[in-house]
């Protein structure tokens, strides 16, 4: 007979507990939100943090320029970088993935000639930024991932992604003569595929491409790794927890020094010293990431952001993605043999063993597959289950607050 264990059985390491405890979020009793991929909740921390800026707002006597003003954003740089393992000095207070991304097509020397180069079928916020720049002679080329990938008018009717495709070769065997630069989703927004950075670093270093990441699906969940990135791009506002109309952007000494500044009066030496007049335009433009802002400081926003990411700090990026990823894998466990999915088990499980998918996970119902899609997002939402659907995919997206409970409540539904 087995010796009686001393200690009651215990759940994996990584199902321990939830490293974001849900009460840190203002979660309704009984709500489901799996759709960080379209909005994060707000710690409640954070929104005290921006109430205290707020109350500084309204009674600006009460402020500090030193310490609220311009230490506040200091401060909220140093919070992205600890979270992406980065130097504070290359990260660049900015609205949104698409402010963050437009800066830099608009900042980089390009050509005449030139082509920018991006998998099929990008979040339009990173498509627009570079189309902006044809009338300039520059051109944006869009490589499709794997055989019958679609997008556009077509993306209904475009095949799901397997572990067969090789994602990042077809992508650095598209980079052609004229391509100066590659953009990619480091998790894409509707297949919700991660992409092997490193890989794609290699290949843009061998060929002479400068690699820009929109990193704002996976930011908050995992951390990246940037060798061989030159700019880094995210919004706050999901998994980073934060506020719409807050982001970062991290770059390179190197690509910073070719891009053009912003031309805010805080991007240049001593802007903010009135000892000295602020007229006198003699000066250098700040080699650190404030080079790239655009001006006074969205300070309610900053503040909210970066409580969420010391929260998301405090509570371990790895902790957070090792918890994501161990609930994915029961999520997808829990799928096989179920009538709704056919196939889906089979198709997510190597790709999630792989580390290839993000922190959502996308379920694929068939071509054109609208109608299916959305009747069970509404059945979800009949049962306070809250999920969103884009371009032929269910997506379920877990963070650090969700727990083996919620992936049972998510699979009667999906079942
Ligand atoms: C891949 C990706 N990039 C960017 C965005 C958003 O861009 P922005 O921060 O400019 O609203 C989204 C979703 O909203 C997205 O999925």
């Amino acid at each position: 007979m087995p010796s009686p264990t001393l200690l009651p059985p215990t759940a994996p390491p990584d199902l321990a507990g939830p490293p974001l405890p849900p009460y840190r979020f203002d979660l309704p009793p009984g709500l489901l939100w799996v759709m960080h991929c379209s909005e994060g909740p707000v710690p409640r921390a954070s929104i005290e943090a921006g109430r205290r800026v707020l109350d500084l707002e309204a009674h600006p006597w009460d402020m500090d320029f030193g310490r609220d003003v311009l230490g506040l954003p200091d401060r909220v740089r140093t919070q992205a970088a600890r979270l992406l393992g980065v130097d504070a000095g290359d990260i660049s207070l900015t609205q949104s993935t698409s402010s963050g991304l437009a800066l830099v097509a608009h900042g980089f020397p390009f050509q005449p000639g030139d082509e920018i180069l991006a998998p099929l079928g990008e979040f339009p916020a990173n498509a627009w930024p570079w189309k902006a720049l044809e009338s300039r002679g520059v051109s944006f080329r869009e490589v499709p991932l794997w055989p019958g990938h679609q997008a556009g008018p077509a993306a209904w009717d475009s095949t799901p992604p397997t572990i067969a495709d090789s994602l990042e070769a077809r992508i650095a065997d598209a980079i052609g003569p004229r391509t100066r630069m590659l953009t990619v989703s480091w998790v894409r927004f509707q297949d919700g595929l991660r992409l092997h950075l490193p890989t794609l670093a290699a290949a843009c270093a061998l060929k002479g491409v400068v690699l820009v990441v929109d990193g704002i699906q996976a930011a908050g969940v995992f951390t990246p790794d940037l060798h061989g990135v030159a700019a880094f791009v995210t919004g706050g506002h999901k998994g980073l927890l934060g506020p719409a109309g807050q982001g970062f952007v991290w770059t390179t000494p190197e690509l910073r020094s070719t891009l053009l500044p912003a031309g805010s009066w805080l991007s240049v030496a001593d802007g903010s010293k009135w000892a000295r007049p602020g007229t006198d335009l003699d000066r250098a433009w700040l080699p650190d990431g404030r080079r790239l802002e655009p001006g006074a400081y969205n300070l309610v926003g900053a503040a909210i952001l970066g409580e969420s990411l010391a929260l998301l700090c405090d509570a371990g990026p790895l902790r957070i993605a090792a918890h994501v990823h161990a609930l994915q894998g029961r999520l997808i466990e829990g799928l096989r043999g179920g009538a709704n999915w056919p196939g889906e088990a089979d198709r997510l499980e190597p790709l999630w063993a792989a580390d290839r998918l993000g922190p959502f996970l996308s379920l694929y119902a068939g071509p054109n597959a609208a109608g299916v899609l959305f009747d069970r997002l509404k059945l979800g939402a009949d049962r306070n289950i809250h999920a969103s659907v884009r371009e032929g995919y269910l997506r379920i997206a877990l963070h650090g607050w969700h727990d083996v409970d919620d992936v049972h409540r998510l699979l009667e539904w999906l079942r």
